[in-house]
């Protein structure tokens, strides 16, 4: 949530800090801004709105070769060219990532002190803060203001009477750095530099960096130079562009058969084992979609490898006092690994002294390097604010690791193991096929578009799936929908289904098929209109539904792999009837950093 930019060069900044503002934009939308020193004096341009609106502004152009910039999604005060960063005084700039939990006091002291302020946010606060800090000494001043900050920050800092140098910390929030041939960068994520580089800094939180045109210098947390390693990352420029599809969100859904090819090879050759001693219960806790993935992994792990698994909301499970015992693994799934809360959770685990393991996707985040174990997914970047490719890589990896705990575990044999991984390895040539159902679910979405209300309902995996849709659906095309278990509708939801209202039923479960089916037609009885979906070759009664998608047939435990495709489809095409902008929907962000 928000990204923030830096550049200190020998090149014009401005197009490098709008650029890689482009790129972090799904971190929020709200405001966009930038800070650019032109020679004589630092100037900043912000407005409320999109980049393009920044862009618009900034038409005639801002010379100069050092700035910072950045792209807001609002938590103190509201979406306005005021509030929008960069904020400051007349001794410094700066850009923030996160939130001052305490700024309320903070601002206290400060007017106190003679200062006032014209904005509602916590950055203007901690851009005072500062000042009143500022000694001339960059390094000690930054120093003793964040002492006083509580809450998750990253910010980029230049001081007036250094106008060449930028300073930045993180704290909670993510930052990276790198040194190019096109002079050194900052940037809260790596597609904003990938133009540039696939060698990158990775700060670690309380680490202060001097930014100049050539030369990157850290300090610790205690103000000594500290030496930092550079890592590489294995993601190309191409990947974190639109590749001439419309949005990145259809580009995302059209990648799954090829990441999670990637991700099930690597898996089947590394033969995932979380750990020597196998787990007596599994704790899985993470945000969103991400979730979703877990609690398809539970019905996974349980069923194959016998282990009880708890699925908790991240920010949930880190307030709630969760009980831990001995023999438990946590297991912490984000794409981002910068999910505030999911890190908080794991965090809660660790201290708690039980084993972790980050599932995610981005090679150096906050989580791959606090938890104790990292097993990645290859999805490559993931700009869509709306999870697709993740998701499936996340289940192709989480269903990898219930076969190896399975076999850990004496329930599969290596050869009933080595059938279930030879499905697995098939899903990406299925999921092309309901890909190329695209034509089909487009006219579904047409049919129901007029709906401002739809549910979705299964049994099982087909439960899980069906919550996964109805988030796709819900995000970004703001139709009102709600996922239900099959079973459950009759003790409450179903009171909601009247004449014409959209209900797509999943059914792809086998064992659960007349279960469902029964279920459909008290949708029926009731004057539903129904979306079914379900496997090939699955006899269905004439009159079951309006619509009927079927996926092809798979183990039952990976069917999830294939509805959400079709399902990330209908949300898509729902929002393009509705004229929504599917890759950034209103109020939502990725990687959301904030509590
Ligand atoms: C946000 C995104 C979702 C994502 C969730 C968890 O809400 O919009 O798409 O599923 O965060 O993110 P993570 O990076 O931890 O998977």
């Amino acid at each position: 949530m928000c990204g923030i930019v830096g550049y200190s060069g020998k090149k014009s900044c401005l197009p490098i800090l709008l650029g890689g503002l482009e790129k972090l934009e799904y971190r929020g939308y709200d405001s966009a801004g930038v800070a650019v020193y032109d020679g004589s004096k630092v100037k900043t341009v912000k407005t409320q709105g999109r980049l393009v609106l920044l862009r618009e502004k900034l038409r005639n152009g801002l010379p100069g070769t050092c700035g910072i910039g950045h792209t807001r999604w609002a938590t103190h005060g509201a979406p306005s060219d005021v509030n929008s960063h960069p904020h400051g005084t007349d001794r410094l700039t700066l850009v923030h990532n996160g939130i001052i939990e305490n700024y309320s006091e903070l601002k206290e002291e400060l007017t106190q002190k003679g200062y006032s302020f014209i904005s509602q946010t916590d950055t203007e606060v901690a851009a005072k803060f500062l000042d009143a800090c500022y000694d001339g000494d960059p390094i000690s001043s930054i120093r003793k203001a964040v002492s006083h900050f509580r809450g998750s920050y990253a910010l980029a800092i230049i001081f007036f009477d250094r106008p060449n140098t930028i300073y930045a910390l993180r704290q909670g929030s993510p930052l990276i750095a790198a040194d190019t041939e096109e002079g050194s960068m900052i940037a809260s994520d790596i597609p904003a530099l990938l133009e540039y580089t696939r060698d990158f800094y990775l700060p670690d939180e309380g680490e202060i960096l001097e930014i100049t045109e050539n030369n990157i210098r850290f300090f610790d947390s205690g103000g000594n130079p500290a030496e930092k390693k550079k890592v590489t990352a294995n993601w190309s420029a191409e990947a974190a562009e639109k590749g001439g599809y419309p949005h990145f969100m259809l580009k995302e859904i059209y990648e799954q058969p090829e990441v999670v090819s990637l991700t099930v090879k690597t898996y089947l050759t590394e033969k995932c084992k979380l750990s020597e001693k196998p787990a007596k219960r599994i704790l899985i806790s993470a945000c969103g979609t991400a979730m979703h993935a877990g609690i398809a992994a539970k019905q996974a792990i349980e069923e194959l490898a016998g282990i009880p698994v708890v699925v908790d909301i991240a920010s949930e499970f880190r307030y709630r006092s969760p009980v831990f015992c001995e023999g438990d693994q946590f297991i912490v799934i984000s794409q981002s690994g910068e999910t505030a809360d999911s890190l908080a959770a794991l965090r809660l685990a660790k201290k708690a002294g039980i084993p972790t393991i980050g599932l995610v996707n981005v090679q150096g985040s906050s989580i791959a390097r606090e938890a104790d174990h990292v097993l990645y997914t290859y999805a490559g970047p993931e700009i869509a604010v709306a999870s697709t490719k993740a998701y499936n890589v996340q289940l192709a990896a989480l269903f990898a690791v219930s076969i190896a705990l399975a076999v850990q575990n004496g329930r599969l044999s290596e050869e009933e193991a080595d059938w279930y991984l030879s499905e697995l390895a098939a899903m990406p040539e299925k999921i092309k096929k309901v890909l190329a159902l695209e034509k089909e679910v487009a006219e579904a979405a047409k049919r129901f578009n007029a709906s401002d209300h739809c549910f979705f309902i299964g049994r099982g995996m087909d439960y899980a799936a069906a919550q996964e849709s109805s988030l796709k659906l819900k995000e970004i095309s703001y139709i009102h929908s709600e996922a239900c278990a099959a079973g459950e509708l009759k003790h409450g939801t179903i009171s909601l289904i009247t004449e014409g209202t959209p209900v797509v039923a999943i059914a792809t479960h086998p064992r659960l098929w007349e279960k469902s089916l029964s279920n459909i037609l008290e949708v029926r009885a009731r004057g539903g209109a129904v979306l079914l979906v379900c496997q090939e070759n699955v006899p269905v009664p004439e009159g079951t539904a309006d619509i009927l998608l079927r996926i092809p047939s798979c183990p039952p435990l990976f069917t999830p792999m294939l509805t959400l495709p079709l399902m990330q489809l209908y949300a898509y095409h729902s929002a393009i009837l509705r004229g929504c902008d599917v890759d950034k929907p209103r109020n939502l962000a990725k990687s959301v950093t904030v509590e």
